[in-house]
């Protein structure tokens, strides 16, 4: 059987330095809030459950922005300190049997793999209590690991209670630990740091040690993975860290860039081979950009797959839509939640998709907005073309089949149904249904009054 893992991830704390209002694990880190990283993070070990510890001042503005995640809260009444905090999980964590990992809400960079690790390496040794520790360049505000002369780790001494000489240590605490259920009741005997009036979790080491429980610290790689953000400064070198790693993994995966600092890639994004980005372009949350695309700048585009040979051109947004391969969208396009773009379509400026359906080589490539339709294939959709889909009350469809020529400033007024090979001529309101192959015009027959730019003159 699997063992069971148990994750806790410590949030309740103030985030004084931050010095905002916005509770810190909420924010955000290349737009998404700090802690969902650590939730990606633990989620991709696949544990039994995962408890946030939350504070009074924090708790509810949690609850909403984590309200999507598979996560149970549990309530720190006062910041009293990471001891205090793990202590607040115990009644969510009552029964429990499996491993405990505890991580501070504050350090996004950590990833799956690194955690696997560590829990590999914990119960291989079958340690009572583990954690992760690693070298610090600039170790400033880290707790430092003391070790003894056999190099055995016996204490954690955090920055203010750390003399000159402990200063130098540049062996810290990541703050991942790794618990067995047993040692958790060591928390009780964690005293207060007088200085600053916590009970430190990082205090625990000594404990467990002074009673012959075997501790375990493991120091590992890359101190990037380990940063604790606790000032603004520390979140845009967080940022910072997290774009260039992100556009390494994809350079290294033949997608080029014009600026690489200019992108912002979001964690789930998926890119093809051979597609080039240009500056100032977003790929937000669970999309997937096919190969060979080009995508121009001030693109964003959330939530969204797109085909192969596709070129978005500048300043479109795009949100949860499908655009299949060898279509051009933009410039200035708009396409929203259910917008599909058939292949070889072209979806030109100041054109808004919603909740429709554009057709193989359909055609729509100015000032249009095409809401509720089914649009078939091989269909032209002219200049200013609005399709009117709300009566004030409800929502309704617009069906044009393939083959149709919708002229220019054209409303079809839902629910309305253009057939095949019809031709709708420009300036009409259409309000009924066009049978296949029929014109369709419903302007008023235009008139020319001779000589009458003249006589205006006169009169005046
Ligand atoms: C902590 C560790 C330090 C370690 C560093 C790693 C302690 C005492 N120190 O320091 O050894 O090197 O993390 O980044 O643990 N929190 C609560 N309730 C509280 C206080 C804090 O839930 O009462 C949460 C915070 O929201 C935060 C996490 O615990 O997510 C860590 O707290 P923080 O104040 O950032 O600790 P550091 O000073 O960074
Ligand atoms: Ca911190």
């Amino acid at each position: 059987m699997k063992k069971a893992l148990a994750c806790v991830v410590l949030a309740a704390g103030q985030g004084t330095r931050m010095r905002s209002t916005i509770p810190k694990v909420l924010h955000r880190l290349n737009g998404i809030p700090m802690i969902h990283y650590v939730l990606r993070a633990v989620s991709g070990l696949g544990p039994e459950k995962v408890i946030v510890v939350a504070g009074r001042d924090n708790e509810k503005v949690l609850k909403g922005a984590l309200k999507s995640e598979d996560v149970q809260f549990a309530l720190q009444k006062t910041p009293l300190g990471t001891a205090h905090a793990l202590m607040s999980a115990g009644k969510a964590l009552r029964g429990f049997q499996g491993d405990i990992l505890v991580l501070n809400g504050d350090i996004p960079l950590v990833g799956t793999v690194t955690l696997r690790k560590f829990i590999t390496k914990h119960r291989r040794a079958r340690k009572s209590l583990s954690l992760l520790s690693f070298i610090a360049e600039d170790p400033t505000g880290y707790g430092r690991i003391l070790r003894d002369r056999s190099d055995s780790p016996f204490g954690i001494r955090e920055e203010r209670d750390a003399t000159e000489e402990g200063k130098a240590i540049k062996e810290v605490n990541s703050g991942i630990y790794l618990f067995k259920p047993r040692t958790l009741s060591l928390l009780k005997k964690i005293g207060l740091n007088s200085k600053k009036g916590e009970y430190y979790l990082t205090d625990i080491l000594e404990i467990a040690s002074l009673r012959g429980l075997s501790c375990g610290v493991y120091c590992s790689g890359d101190e990037r993975e380990f940063m604790g953000i606790n000032t603004v400064e520390e979140l845009l070198r967080a940022q910072r860290i997290l774009r260039e790693k992100t556009v390494r993994y994809w350079l290294e995966r033949d997608v080029s860039f014009m600026d690489e600092t200019a992108v912002y890639i979001h964690p789930d994004v998926i890119i093809g081979e051979g597609t080039h980005i240009y500056p100032n372009v977003y790929l937000e949350g669970k999309t997937s950009i096919g190969s060979g695309c080009v995508i121009y700048p001030d693109v964003r585009i959330t939530d969204s797959t797109i085909g192969d040979g596709v070129t978005i051109k500048d300043s479109s947004v795009i949100e949860s839509a499908e655009i299949q391969g060898n279509t051009m969208i933009g410039p200035f396009a708009r396409l929203r939640p259910g917008a599909r773009i058939m292949k070889d379509a072209r979806i030109g400026n100041f054109v808004e998709v919603k909740a429709s359906t554009i057709g193989e080589g359909t055609k729509a490539q100015h000032l249009s907005y095409i809401g509720d339709a089914d649009v078939g294939k091989n269909v032209n959709i002219g200049a200013g073309t609005i399709t009117c889909n709300y009566d004030g009350v409800k929502k309704h469809r617009t069906v044009i089949e393939d083959n149709v020529f919708i002229g220019s400033d054209t409303q079809l007024v839902a629910p309305v149904r253009v057939e095949k090979g019809a031709y709708v001529g420009a300036g009409s309101t259409i309000t009924k249904d066009v049978p296949s192959g029929a014109l369709a015009i419903s302007r008023s027959q235009e008139r020319h009054i001779k000589g009458w730019a003249g006589k205006r003159k006169e009169k005046k």
